[in-house]
């Protein structure tokens, strides 16, 4: 990649001779015809959240737009809107809700319920660690979500703590939110074997640094690696380059938590889970979010009852000639009901337990993170 281009998750953009996009010149214009930009919340790669006044329904919503200069690449534009379609199809209380999204005729936009409270990246850089019960808590949250995008076919390929919200005015009970569904599978046709690495690379999953496809139990692996940077302070795998990281990600086995950080005290149960769910073998990991959740709960002692397995429909990218079920019309059937209230039940005895636990967090330092998008190559198999 030349210093005029970006590359993000294999979207090839040249920015020569473009001036850098300052997120805060936006504020005023009404996107859609309807969202008025007040404030600047947060830029990555690709986009630049806001929030913005829906001047319909009068309320302030987030608003997530595809940077301008970005505008031209028809690639570009069309993760954009899955991204929105994606998100928009999965309705939970543990996944950021999408109110609107659009932009074929212009600008790019999702808009999404505002959160308030802190991203867990900033939470961690705040505290360094945290204790074992709450990271339970977060992450069975976490997996609530995630088994119900699992269930729409859909595969998240980039979770890490800053995809993670922890949303609501108290600290001690938030409730947990994913965000950026910008590179999930299922939603490009790009779930299976491209050789394209998307995702970012300390998370990164085994199969991702292959560049193969990815499924559920791919997410389980970069959750497992979140659990083992939220209890020790930092990822597991550190390098100079992306390249490096991938190829670490790829072949080296995660280091046990015992062996690293002994004086950290974490209950060997937690620690035998995360060593499963950041096995390199998928078929070494928890088959599920659900059986992630499950396994997380009762390494803190919660007893819970396994929910029941779910038939789990394929995802359609927009445009697609569909079935039985339209974009945006998630299934609410009883059996998937029963499973929500398994998982909320879960939830509950996890957040129990956290706060039950009583000390301090230890106060370290994160390490940077490496951005999100694309490392070009795989290492070879
Ligand atoms: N609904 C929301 N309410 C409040 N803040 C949000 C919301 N959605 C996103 N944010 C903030 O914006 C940040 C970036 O959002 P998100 O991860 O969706 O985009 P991104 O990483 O910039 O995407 P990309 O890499 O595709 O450009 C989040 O970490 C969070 O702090
Ligand atoms: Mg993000």
């Amino acid at each position: 990649m030349s210093h005029g281009s970006v590359s993000l998750s294999g979207v090839e953009v040249s920015l020569e001779g473009m001036a850098p996009f300052q997120p805060e010149s936006l504020l005023g214009t009404v996107v859609g015809g309807r969202y008025r930009l007040s404030g600047h919340l947060a830029s990555g790669g690709m986009s630049a959240v806001y929030v913005a006044e829906d001047t319909r329904h009068r309320r302030e919503v987030a608003l997530k737009l595809l940077q301008p200069h970005l505008a031209g690449s028809p690639e570009a534009v069309r993760r954009f809107l899955c991204e929105g379609a994606i998100a928009g199809m999965i309705d939970h209380a543990n996944v950021v809700r999408i109110l609107d999204h659009g932009g074929e005729d212009g600008a790019c936009f999702i808009a999404m319920e505002l959160l308030e409270g802190e991203g867990l990246f900033d939470r961690l850089r705040r505290m360094g660690t945290l204790p074992p019960a709450e990271v339970v808590a977060i992450l069975v949250q976490v997996c609530n979500g995630l088994e119900e995008a699992h269930r729409h076919g859909v595969v998240h390929r980039d979770l890490k703590p800053e995809n993670i919200f922890l949303h609501g005015r108290r600290v001690d009970v938030p409730v947990v939110k994913i965000l950026d569904f910008g590179v999930a599978a299922g939603a490009h046709g790009e779930g299976g074997d491209t050789g394209l690495v998307v995702g970012t690379p300390e998370y990164l999953s085994p199969e991702q640094a292959f560049g193969k496809a990815a499924d559920a139990r791919s997410d389980v692996y970069s959750l497992g690696v979140m659990a083992w940077r939220m209890l020790v302070g930092r990822p597991p795998f550190a390098a100079d380059s992306a390249d490096a990281l991938i190829r670490m990600q790829a072949r080296e086995p995660v280091p046990s938590i015992t062996s690293v950080r002994p004086d950290l005290g974490v209950p060997p149960d937690l620690v035998a889970v995360v060593a499963r769910a950041c096995a390199k073998d998928p078929a070494d990991r928890p088959a599920s979010a659900a059986a992630l959740a499950l396994e997380l709960a009762r390494a803190m002692g919660g007893t819970v009852k396994s929910p029941a397995p779910m038939p789990r429909p394929a995802f359609r990218a927009p445009g697609e000639v569909t079935g039985a079920r339209a974009l945006g019309s998630p299934d609410r059937s009883g059996a998937a009901a029963g499973k929500g209230r398994a998982l909320r039940i879960l939830a509950a005895v996890a957040l129990v337990l956290a706060l039950g636990v009583a000390g301090a967090a230890a106060y370290l330092h994160t390490r940077p993170q490496q951005p999100a998008g694309a490392a070009p190559t795989a290492p070879a198999p």
